[in-house]
This record gives C-alpha cells, sequence and structure tokens, in this order.
C-alpha cells in the first residue's frame, strides 16, 4: 500500500491519539525577509531539512518550535512568536524562538556549525572548540527546552527533535517531563569513536542525546558509529542484537530512517507552464539549446563544489570535442557566511568558474554559469527538468535530498543522476551512476557519461531510481518513525498493518479492545 500525506494524517492521528506533535528544529521551514522595496517576502530556506520536514507537518498538524531567524519574522508573528503556516493555507503552528545575536554566533555559527558540523563529516575540514561557543550552545538548549514545555502544556506530547543543534535538548526534556516520548534525529552523519572523542564535551553531548526514547540516523552504519562511540566513552549498557542504550535507568533506542522527499511535489512546483520558463532561462544564460549539466547546493565545503568544477575542466581537457557543446550551471545557495570557511568557498568557487570559463571559453559559449543566490523550490525544480544530468558529489552526506528531487522532478523517465559514493542516498539510488568525487578522473567520466548516456539506458535507470524514491517517500520514513516510537509498548508495523477502516471493523469483530495503538502511547507517556 502506497504511503501518502492521507496515510500519514491517518497514522499520525491513532498513533499519538491525544498527543501534542511538537517538531523541533533551529531552521525554520518559513522566513518573513524585508524587500528593499520596503515589503516583506516569504522565502523557503536551501537545505533538506525544512524541504523534507514542511509536508510531514502539513499530514500531522501540530507546533514546529524554531529560531525566528529573518529580518521581518517578528512583525509577521504575533507576541508569543506564533504564526500559522504555509502563509495562505495553514495547517501548522510555527513558533519562532528569539535569538541574541551573542547566542546566534555562539550556538548556530560557533558550536553548531564550527564545531559539531566539521565533527560529524569527514571532509578534512579541523572542527574549532571554543568553551565560549559550548557554554552558547548549552545555553540555547536550555532556552528551546523552555519553549518546548510551554508549548507542550500540562498535556501528552511527542516532541521530534532535530539534528545536531540540540544534542542536549532531550535530556533537558526528560528530566523536567519524564512522561514526554522525545524522539530525535540526527540529519547528519555520525563519525567513528576515534574521530569524535575528540570533541572536549563528547560525554555530556552523548548524555543530552540518550535522554531520547528513540535516536535515528540515515543508515545502519551511523548508528552502529554512535553505539560504538557511546561503548567506547560512557558507562552504560549496551544492547547490540536490539540496537539499544540503557543508561541511569532509561533506555534510548538507535535506529535507521533513511529520510526522503514527496516526490508528487516536483508536478506542482513545475506547473504548466515549465517549457516556457525554461526557455526564457535558457535565453537568460546563453545556453542555447545546448545540454546541460546541473548542480543545486547550499555553498558548503561538504558538498564538493570545486570538485566538479575541476572535472568539468577535466572533461574539457581530455574531450575538448565537447567544447562549445554543453553548459555546467552551479545554483549555489550562499550560507553560513558568517564562517569564514563558507566565505573563503564561495570566493574559491567564484575564481575556479572564472579560470575554467576563460581558459575552455569563447565570446558565444561560457562552459560554467554560476548562479551565487537563493534559488526557490519552483526555479530549483525547472533547472533538474530540463537538465541532461544532476551532479551531486559531496564528500560526505548524511543522505543529499537533491538526489532525491532530481529523480523525483524527471516524470519523463529522461536524465542521468552523477552520485558521489559518500552519500546516503548511493545506498539507495543505486542505478545512478556512481563516483569517487575525490577522483577527478572518475567524476569528469560520469559527466561524460550522463551527456552521452543513450535514451533506452537513461530510462531504465530512472525507471528504478523513480520507483524507489516513490516507494520509500517523506510519509514512509514520517510513518515509520512514529510506528517506532510506538513499537517501543510493542506496537504492531504499519507496513503490514490493515487499513484503518478494516481495523476498527476486525476489533469489533474479534471483541478486542479498539484503538489499542492510542492506549500503548497513552501509557507510554505515562497518562494512564
Ligand atoms: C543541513 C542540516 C540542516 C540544516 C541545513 C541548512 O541539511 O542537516 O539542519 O538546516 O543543512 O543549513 P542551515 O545552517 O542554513 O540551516
Amino acid at each position: 500500500m502506497a504511503w501518502t500525506k492521507e496515510r500519514l494524517e491517518s497514522i499520525a492521528r491513532t498513533r499519538l491519539g491525544a498527543a501534542k506533535l511538537i517538531v523541533v528544529s533551529n531552521r525554520e521551514p518559513y522566513i518573513h525577509r524585508k524587500t528593499p522595496g520596503g515589503g516583506v517576502e516569504c522565502i523557503r530556506p536551501a537545505g533538506g531539512l525544512t524541504t523534507a520536514l514542511d509536508p510531514v507537518m502539513q499530514a500531522c498538524g501540530g507546533v514546529w518550535v524554531a529560531h525566528g531567524s529573518g529580518n521581518a519574522d517578528r512583525q509577521t508573528a504575533d507576541q508569543y512568536g506564533q504564526i500559522g503556516v504555509p502563509p495562505g493555507d495553514p495547517s501548522y503552528l510555527l513558533r519562532r524562538v528569539w535569538l541574541t545575536p551573542e547566542d546566534e554566533a555562539g550556538y548556530y555559527y560557533g558550536f553548531s556549525n564550527g564545531s559539531l558540523w566539521p565533527l560529524c563529516h569527514q571532509v578534512y575540514c579541523r572542527p574549532s572548540f571554543s568553551p565560549e561557543h559550548w557554554e552558547a550552545y548549552q545555553r540555547v538548549n536550555e532556552q528551546f527546552a523552555s519553549v518546548v514545555l510551554e508549548e507542550a502544556g500540562s498535556g501528552p506530547a511527542v516532541v521530534f527533535v532535530q539534528d545536531y543543534h540540540f544534542a542536549l535538548l532531550p535530556s533537558l526534556l526528560k528530566a523536567a517531563r519524564p512522561d514526554l516520548v522525545v524522539a530525535q534525529f540526527w540529519h547528519i552523519p555520525w563519525p567513528n569513536p576515534e574521530t569524535f572523542r575528540v570533541c572536549p564535551w563528547a560525554s555530556e553531548i552523548l548524555r543530552g542525546m540518550l535522554g531520547n526514547d528513540l535516536l535515528s540516523f540515515h543508515t545502519q552504519h551511523h548508528c552502529n558509529n554512535f553505539l560504538e562511540t557511546v561503548d567506547r566513552t560512557l558507562e552504560c549498557r549496551l544492547d547490540r542484537e536490539h540496537f539499544g542504550v540503557t543508561s541511569g535507568g532509561r533506555h534510548c533506542q538507535v535506529r535507521p530512517h533513511p529520510i526522503s522527499v514527496d516526490p508528487e511535489l516536483s508536478t506542482t512546483y513545475l506547473g504548466d507552464d515549465w517549457e516556457q520558463r525554461a526557455t526564457a532561462l535558457r535565453e537568460r544564460h546563453g545556453l542555447g539549446d545546448r545540454p546541460v549539466l546541473v548542480g543545486v547546493d547550499r555553498v558548503d565545503y561538504t558538498k564538493g563544489i570545486p570538485e566538479r568544477l575541476a572535472a568539468v575542466n577535466r572533461l574539457l581537457v581530455r574531450h575538448p570535442e565537447w567544447k562549445g557543446r554543453f553548459h555546467f550551471v552551479q545554483v549555489g545557495a550562499p550560507s553560513r557566511t558568517d564562517l569564514s570557511e563558507y566565505r573563503d568557498l564561495n570566493t574559491r568557487i567564484a575564481e575556479l568558474t572564472d579560470t575554467i570559463n576563460q581558459e575552455h571559453g569563447t565570446p558565444d559559449w561560457k562552459p560554467i554559469v554560476f548562479l551565487n543566490e537563493h534559488h526557490g523550490p519552483e526555479q530549483v525544480t525547472l533547472l533538474y527538468r530540463m537538465a541532461a544530468g544532476c551532479v551531486v558529489s559531496c564528500l560526505h552526506d548524511g543522505m543529499n535530498l537533491v538526489a532525491k528531487e532530481f529523480v523525483a522532478s524527471r516524470s519523463d523517465e529522461a536524465g542521468v543522476l552523477v552520485l558521489s559514493q559518500f552519500t546516503g542516498a548511493s545506498r539507495e539510488l543505486t542505478d545512478a551512476v556512481l563516483v569517487n568525487p575525490f577522483d577527478v578522473n572518475e567524476l569528469a567520466d560520469g559527466m561524460l557519461s550522463a551527456l552521452t548516456m543513450p535514451a533506452e539506458e537513461q530510462r531504465r535507470r530512472m525507471r528504478k531510481m523513480r520507483k524507489q524514491v516513490e516507494d520509500n517517500n517523506i510519509y514512509r520514513w514520517a510513518g515509520m518513525l512514529l510506528s517506532d516510537v510506538a513499537k517501543l509498548v510493542d506496537e504492531p508495523d504499519p507496513e503490514s498493518e490493515p487499513e484503518l477502516e478494516e481495523m476498527s471493523s476486525f476489533n469489533e469483530m474479534s471483541g478486542m479492545i479498539a484503538s489499542a495503538t492510542a492506549m500503548s502511547l497513552l501509557q507510554l507517556m505515562g497518562a494512564s
């Protein structure tokens, strides 16, 4: 049975019972920004987390607690920092948390993105550890804990914490309200114990995360790394057979759940006029009718963007017959620009683009077009759809949703995905052209395959990948996570669960108590 928004809605109703769903993340799904003309615009941020979670929240309802980072966020929210979203057709509540510039600098730029981000990604960028950043990180985790507790009120709630910005939040919540059900999804990789050990606050972070009832990563490999790290760092009992940790009398289950996208959304984003928009875009950037390879990323050193440009250069050196015959369009949304590593990378990509364009370009043809600004989902989906191929060359990535979005947008069953073998997505999208982004020849060959692959082979590969993404969509991800939370009290698997209507008639017939799922969840929350 297919996973749809409606099915997730039903699962959420039965699984959550009377409990309120509270999602917590640093990044908010809708940002309000002042425009130069004195107005206000609402933008959707770049990055997989918000893209993936927004449809889930639209299906389940509830409250999403996040940092209010836009300069028009206060004026668009009410006195409690709350605003109904999506704008125009609200289906859930966004509760914005206001951070001081000092806390944002220490907690977000400093500890989250200067310490934990490079620590968890194996891309040879040295993490920095500052006691001041760590203090800000603790402070902001406490601030979010008090906002979540306020939103939970005194009733039952399931709190679904997102990512590395909130390693301490689960145990803070449990200490205040042991009856809350707390689950966390860690959207980035977890490194091996030797790598993680260098963090001066390794034990505190692990103890914070063990406050979860359920802790989830994209892959089993990351779960194993986490369990090994706990084993080498803390005194606790590891259950290797069922993947869990018992410490301080509490149990935390550790499970993989590969995240995904809502494949239907691409049709909405494309609209009926996409071909006209594609023609206009080709004119605007001088693309003619030549094939286009695309890359869509935040400008981040984990994404392998310079490696990708070096591979375009390599392709043109080894195959000069391709000069003047294709373009590489790189969307690079500026990201975390308060950090010098990110600013420097942006400059380096712009310089590399110029150098390669000068080396190989002509007055009427530039091999690389670098679009160094934020692009909304409509623009990005248009690029996916008009491309001969999409290049995802991350040096390390927990999942990578660009790969899945590209596949979802190709209902024409054409186009080639060139995908780094160091992404979580490469475990699922095995029909992509898999490459090692550190190997410039291999990456250049991958791009060449995208330009030359026969239509029939494209179709064969794309069909399989589309089936993968359709079957394992974002609703399945959320449904399985909810079910895992419920399974902590011996819940049935929703994959093998009868339709909800069938279930109630079966319950009536057999005289069983109806709605066992909701009851068990209430028991789990201690609300007997
Ligand atoms: C990654 C992280 C997310 C983050 C996103 C965008 O996907 O796992 O937590 O939201 O990058 O980064 P930003 O720092 O702009 O939120």
